[in-house]
């Protein structure tokens, strides 16, 4: 069986509401449990730098965000959970991926796009106040996605046509140096209801409309009491069509209960009444998480130290994969180049892989070096063309398909000879 692994980045550029519990935190937790998933969570740390320019704001966000999702039940030990200026092979990829890049499909890139016609609406020049960070942002979030290999990103819709980004510098770098990427697909939530505001309009921050995931009971009450309603008095039914808080209060009920309220708007519920509800319910599921909220938020070296070690895991699998990446466009030392690969001495003394059938009918590959030694063995698979799909795979990627095949291979003994001659194989494979 194969994992599907899910990858999904928050900019550290606020403090989390409501609405980003309900549309990203909440289904993100669930999924996270969901067996045969591999998740990868970070905080965009990086990309936070292209909007904001005070450095205790981005630290102050990046510490919430991570106490928001901590507090609501993400199980770093399952998932990788990591800050994503805590690993720096994903500036360097990005490197790489920039001159796999067209400056003209950049050019197209919505966000960029909509400054440029900003300025150009307002008679300035186009690229006023444009940073080359915003022009690269795409680039980056390519890198964050095409270093783990993510199959399944997360997102909201303005963010689809940055996921086609990263499938096409997948295949442009693919196409140059070997198969080494897989195309992810972007994962829009289509249950989940974007959250109405208190002014009815979406939940945003550039609306100033939120309520603050983790506002104090008091707090809370004092938000939802200043949500939009209609004048409606006491007794009058109440339409549920377009009321923010009959949605809000949808998107924590179980379906009895919303069921209910709605009877309660036919029979004319006060509108006060109905804010008591719902600050109830919402309270009812917020409150267990707030003294785990407050306390990472007290102490800071505990969220530290736990970002530290889901670096430490992301990077086990950046570090070898970034020096197959470098080995792969020509950045690898002198003595390890295509030419000697490619004559016959050379050829004869690396390693090969053999394709066979043992006695118990099943089909096995191994990867032996030139003096027969094994260095990967293959576990009985059910057909030749699964072993030999296997080989093409490891001759493409080298060492970076070594994770997808690990339920089809027997324990690695000697980590970097396999490297090595993995990487070999790939350089001659992909010249
Ligand atoms: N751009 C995303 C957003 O604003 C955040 C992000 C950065 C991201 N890198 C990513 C999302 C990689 C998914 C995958 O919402």
């Amino acid at each position: 069986m194969t994992t599907t692994r899910f990858l999904t980045g928050i900019t550290t550029s606020g403090t989390p509401h409501l609405g980003n519990y309900v549309g990203s935190i909440r289904p993100a937790v669930r999924a996270s449990r969901t067996p045969g998933v591999e998740s990868f969570y970070f905080l965009a740390d990086y990309h936070a730098l292209i909007k904001i320019d005070e450095p205790a704001r981005i630290q102050r966000s990046t510490l919430e965000i991570a106490a928001s999702w901590l507090a609501a039940g993400l199980d770093p030990e399952r998932v990788t959970f990591y800050r994503q200026s805590d690993v720096p092979e994903i500036p360097e990829l990005t490197w790489f991926l920039t001159c796999v890049t067209g400056k003209g499909v950049l050019n197209r890139a919505h966000a960029y796009k909509a400054s440029v016609d900003k300025n150009t609406a307002a008679g300035v020049d186009p690229d006023s106040d444009v940073t080359a960070g915003l022009f690269m942002y795409p680039v980056l979030m390519g890198a964050d996605i095409l270093m783990f290999n993510a199959h399944k990103v997360p997102v909201g819709r303005d963010q689809i046509q940055h996921i086609e980004m990263a499938r096409d510098m997948a295949s442009s770098f693919n196409h140059r140096y070997g198969a080494h990427f897989v195309p992810p697909e972007a994962v829009i939530e289509e249950t989940v209801a974007t959250l109405p505001g208190l002014d009815g309009r979406k939940m945003s921050k550039s609306y100033d409309n939120t309520i603050p995931l983790f506002a104090s009971r008091e707090q809370l009450k004092k938000l939802i009491a200043g949500i939009v309603t209609d004048s409606r008095a006491p007794g009058e039914p109440k339409e549920t069509e377009g009321s923010a808080l009959f949605q809000i209060y949808q998107a924590f009920a179980t379906a009895e209960e919303t069921a209910a309220l709605r009877e309660a708007y036919a029979k004319g519920i006060a509108w006060g009444d109905a804010k008591q509800i719902l600050l109830d319910r919402i309270d009812e599921e917020i409150s267990p998480m707030r003294s785990r909220y407050q306390h990472l938020i007290d102490h800071p070296e505990e969220v530290e130290a736990l970002l530290l070690a889901g670096a430490k895991k992301a990077r086990a699998i950046a570090t070898p994969f970034m020096a197959t990446l470098r080995h792969a466009v020509g950045l690898r030392p002198l003595t390890a180049g295509p030419t000697q690969a490619k004559t016959k001495a050379a050829k004869s003394s690396t390693a090969s892989f053999k394709q066979y059938r043992e006695k118990d009918g099943k089909f096995y590959f191994k990867l032996a070096d030139a003096k027969g030694a094994v260095l990967l063995q293959s576990r009985g698979l059910d057909s030749p063309q699964q072993a030999g799909k296997s080989i093409q795979l490891l001759q493409q990627q080298g060492e970076a398909a070594l994770r997808d095949l690990q339920d089809q291979l027997e324990p690695i003994e000697d980590q970097p000879a396999l490297a090595a001659a993995l990487a070999s194989i790939c350089a001659t494979q992909n010249i």
